[in-house]
C-alpha cells in the first residue's frame, strides 16, 4: 500500500536518486578535482557500501511512501559491480515506473546491452564538450569525446532512445562550444541539457563568476539556432525545455543557480554508503545502513525514512539567491550524483 508522504512545505517524495558507489574513472574539477582525489584517497570499501539487496530493500521501502522514480548515479555508476543484475531487481518493485541512469559513457560500450537487457528505462549521458582539448579539461583524465560518443551510439543501438545529454557550462572553460554541441545533437531526438555550474561541496572553489546564467546560453543557441519555450513534461521538472523553431528537437536548461526550482522539488537522496540526504546541499544525511544491518523491521524503518521527510524544510538554491555571504556548505557531489 503507498501511504503518501508530504514535507513542510506540502512536497511528496517521488524521486530516489541512488548513488551506487563513490568512486568514478573521470576527474572532473567541478566534482572531483584531480589534486585532491589522488591515487591514495580513501573511497569506499565494499564492506562500506550498499550491498545489491540493502538497496533492493532500501528502494522498495521508499517506494511504499511514494517514490515512483529511480535514477542510478554515482561517482560513476557503471564501475559498480553487479550493476545490471541491481537494476534487473529494481524494475521489480512495485509502484516503479521509471528507472534512469548518469554515465559519464565511458563504459557503455561494454555495459549498455547488459542494463537494457535488465531493464533500464532511461539513460542520461554527461559530455561538457565536444572539442577534444575542452573535454579534457572537463574530465580532467584525458578521456576521449570520440570515446563518450561511441558509448552514445553503442546505447543508441541497444535501443536507449532519446538519450539526454549533461552539459555543465562553466565560463571561461567550455562556454565557446556550447553551440558545437547543441548543433551535434539537433535533429537526432536526442536531448542535450545545459546545467549551470553549481556551488555543490566544498572543493571545486566556485564563484559566480563562474556560472554562465540559463538565460545567456539560450541567448547564444537562439541566434544561430532560433528557440521557444515548452511546457514541462510533469511538474517539477528541473529542465526548463526549449524547442527548436524549425522543429529539430528540443533542449533543456538547469538553471539551478540563476532560476532555482525548489519549490517542486520532490527529490531524496540515497549515498554509497546508505545516508539519506533531503537536499543536494544538505549538511548531513540520515543513516539508513546501521539501523538496516542491526536488522531494524520495516515498520522501524518506514518511520524513520518517513519521519525524515515529513520535517524536511530544504530548499538550499532558493535561500543561496539571498546570502550576501554563502554558509559552510554539505555533502559532494561525486557522493550524492547529482
Ligand atoms: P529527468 O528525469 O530526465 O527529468 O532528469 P532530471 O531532470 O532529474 O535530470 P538529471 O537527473 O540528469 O539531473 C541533471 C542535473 O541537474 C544534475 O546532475 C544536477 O546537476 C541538477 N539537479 C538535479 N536535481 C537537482 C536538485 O534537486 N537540485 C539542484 N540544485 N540541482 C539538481
Ligand atoms: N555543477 C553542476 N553540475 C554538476 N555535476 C557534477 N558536479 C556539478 C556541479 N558542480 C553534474 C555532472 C553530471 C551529473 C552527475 O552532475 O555533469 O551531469
Ligand atoms: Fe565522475 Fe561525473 Fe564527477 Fe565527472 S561529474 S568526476 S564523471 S562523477
Ligand atoms: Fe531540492 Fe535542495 Fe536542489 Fe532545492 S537545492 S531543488 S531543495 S535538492
Amino acid at each position: 500500500m503507498t501511504i503518501p508522504l508530504t514535507d513542510k512545505f506540502n512536497r511528496p517524495i517521488r524521486d530516489l536518486r541512488i548513488s551506487v558507489i563513490d568512486k568514478c574513472n573521470f576527474r572532473c574539477p567541478y566534482c572531483m578535482p584531480a589534486e585532491i582525489f589522488g591515487a591514495d584517497y580513501n573511497f569506499l570499501s565494499k564492506q562500506e557500501l550498499l550491498s545489491n539487496d540493502e538497496i533492493v530493500r532500501l528502494a522498495g521501502l521508499f517506494a511504499q511512501i511514494g517514490v515512483s522514480k529511480f535514477r542510478l548515479t554515482g561517482g560513476e555508476p557503471l564501475l559498480r559491480p553487479n550493476l545490471p543484475a541491481l537494476v534487473a531487481r529494481l524494475t521489480q518493485i512495485p509502484g516503479v515506473d521509471d528507472l534512469a541512469l548518469t554515465t559519464n559513457g565511458y563504459y557503455l560500450p561494454k555495459m549498455s546491452h547488459l542494463l537494457k537487457d535488465a531493464g533500464l528505462h532511461r539513460l542520461t549521458i554527461s559530455l561538457d564538450s565536444l572539442d577534444e582539448e575542452v573535454f579534457e579539461v572537463m574530465n580532467g583524465r584525458k578521456s576521449s569525446v570520440q570515446r563518450v560518443l561511441a558509448g552514445l551510439a553503442v546505447a543508441e543501438a541497444d535501443g536507449f532512445y532519446p538519450i539526454k545529454i549533461n552539459c555543465v557550462v562553466k565560463r571561461g572553460v567550455n562556454d565557446h562550444t556550447i553551440v558545437d554541441l547543441a548543433r551535434r545533437f539537433k535533429g537526432t531526438g536526442h536531448i542535450v541539457r545545459f546545467i549551470e555550474y553549481m556551488d555543490v561541496g566544498n572543493l571545486n572553489g566556485w564563484k559566480m563568476d563562474d556560472v554562465v546564467t540559463a538565460e545567456e546560453i539560450i541567448r547564444r543557441i537562439d541566434l544561430e539556432m532560433p528557440l521557444e519555450p515548452v511546457p514541462p513534461n510533469y511538474p517539477g521538472e528541473v529542465a526548463n525545455r526549449f524547442r527548436y523553431l524549425d522543429g529539430e528537437g528540443e533542449i533543456g536548461l538547469i538553471a539551478s543557480v540563476s532560476q532555482p526550482f525548489c519549490g517542486g522539488c520532490t527529490r531524496a537522496r540515497l549515498s554509497g554508503a546508505g545516508e539519506y540526504y533531503t537536499c543536494l546541499f544538505a549538511h548531513k544525511g540520515t543513516d539508513l545502513r546501521g539501523p538496516l544491518r542491526a536488522g531494524a523491521s520495516d515498520e522501524e524503518m518506514l518511520d524513520l525514512i518517513g519521519g525524515v521527510w515529513r520535517r524536511r524544510t530544504d530548499r538550499y538554491s532558493e535561500l543561496r539567491t539571498s546570502f550576501t555571504r554563502l554558509p559552510a556548505k554539505g555533502a559532494e557531489m561525486y557522493r550524492l550524483g547529482g
